[in-house]
C-alpha cells in the first residue's frame, strides 16, 4: 500500500491526506482507506498536487462516476471538468461562480438527484478572500435538543436556483432532516441559498423555522475554513455538509477544476 497520512483539521470536519501523488494510480487498499476517511471527516484535501484534468477524472473515478456538470459550459477539452473561474477573455466568462460571495448551500440540492461528492482544484488563487467554509451537518443535527429534533422530523422543504432556468419544472422537495445513505447518519439539510421554504406550513412559521435551522446549522462551531493554495486539490460529501465561499476581488484571478459525482457514493 501507499504510505500516506490522514491528518484531522481539528476543526468542526475536514482532514489533509498527505504522502500520495495524484498523478498516479492508487493501490485497492489506498482507496479504501481513502473512501473510509472520507466519510469519517466529511472534507479531504491533499496539497501540493501538480495534476492533469485526466487526472482529476481518473481521481474523481474511485469515489464514483464523475459526470458533465448540468450547467453547460462551451469548449470543455474533457466533459467532465467544469471550470470554476472570475476570469474573462475577450468579455466572456471562462468559467462559473464570478468573485462574489456564494452563501452556504450543498450543491445542485435544487435537483431531485442532487450532486454526493464535488472536488475542486485549485490552479489560481487571489491573494485575499475567495476561502471556502464547510459546515458538518452530523455535528448541527446531533447537537439540537431533543423538542426541535421531534419538531423537524419529517417535514420537507422546496428547493429551488435563485437562477430560475436552472430549476426543474416541478418543484424539488427533500427532506429537511436526511439520513446519510452510507454511514446512516442524520443531517440537516436546508440551506440559505437553495432552499426556498418548508413545505406545508404557514409562511411566516415556516420561514422562522428555516431562519432558526439555517443559523444553527451554519453556528461556528460547525463550520472549518480553507485558506486554498495552488496545488490543492479538495473533495467534500454533499450529503452531509454545506459551504460557502466568501467574495474577493475581481480584479485577482480565481481559476479552479472541478468534477461532480452523482449517485452511487464511495462504494
Ligand atoms: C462549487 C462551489 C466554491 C468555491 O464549486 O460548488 O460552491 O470555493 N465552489 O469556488
Ligand atoms: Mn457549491
Amino acid at each position: 500500500m501507499d504510505s500516506f497520512e490522514v491528518i484531522p483539521t481539528g476543526g468542526a470536519l475536514g482532514a489533509e491526506v498527505r504522502g500520495l501523488d495524484l498523478r498516479e494510480e492508487l493501490g485497492g487498499e489506498t482507496v479504501r482507506v481513502l473512501r473510509g476517511a472520507f466519510l469519517d471527516h466529511c472534507v479531504l484535501f491533499f496539497r501540493g498536487q501538480e495534476i492533469s484534468q485526466e487526472d482529476l477524472v481518473r481521481f474523481t473515478r474511485y469515489f464514483g462516476k464523475p459526470v458533465p456538470h448540468v450547467r453547460p459550459q462551451p469548449d470543455r477539452p474533457i466533459d467532465e471538468i467544469f471550470v470554476i473561474s472570475n476570469v474573462t477573455e475577450d468579455g466572456q466568462p471562462i468559467g462559473a461562480l464570478g468573485s462574489e460571495e456564494i452563501p452556504f448551500h450543498s450543491d445542485l440540492s435544487y435537483l431531485p438527484e442532487p450532486g454526493t461528492i464535488s472536488l475542486l482544484y485549485a490552479l489560481e488563487i487571489p491573494e485575499r478572500g475567495g476561502e471556502t467554509m464547510w459546515a458538518n451537518g452530523y455535528a448541527s443535527y446531533d447537537a439540537l435538543d431533543p423538542g426541535t429534533k421531534a419538531r423537524i422530523d419529517g417535514l420537507s422543504a422546496v428547493h429551488r436556483h435563485p437562477i430560475d432556468a436552472l430549476n426543474t419544472p416541478e418543484p424539488t422537495m427533500h427532506p429537511v432532516v436526511r439520513t446519510h445513505p452510507e454511514t446512516g447518519r442524520k443531517v440537516i439539510y436546508v440551506s440559505p441559498h437553495l432552499t426556498h421554504h418548508i413545505a406545508d406550513m404557514e409562511r411566516e412559521g415556516g420561514r422562522a423555522l428555516l431562519d432558526e435551522l439555517i443559523a444553527h446549522a451554519t453556528d461556528a462551531r460547525f463550520v472549518w475554513k480553507h485558506r486554498w493554495q495552488v496545488g490543492d486539490l479538495l473533495m467534500w460529501d454533499n450529503r452531509c455538509t454545506m459551504h460557502r465561499r466568501t467574495p474577493f476581488d475581481d480584479r485577482q484571478r480565481r481559476f479552479m477544476w472541478r468534477t461532480q459525482v452523482f449517485g452511487a457514493g464511495t462504494r
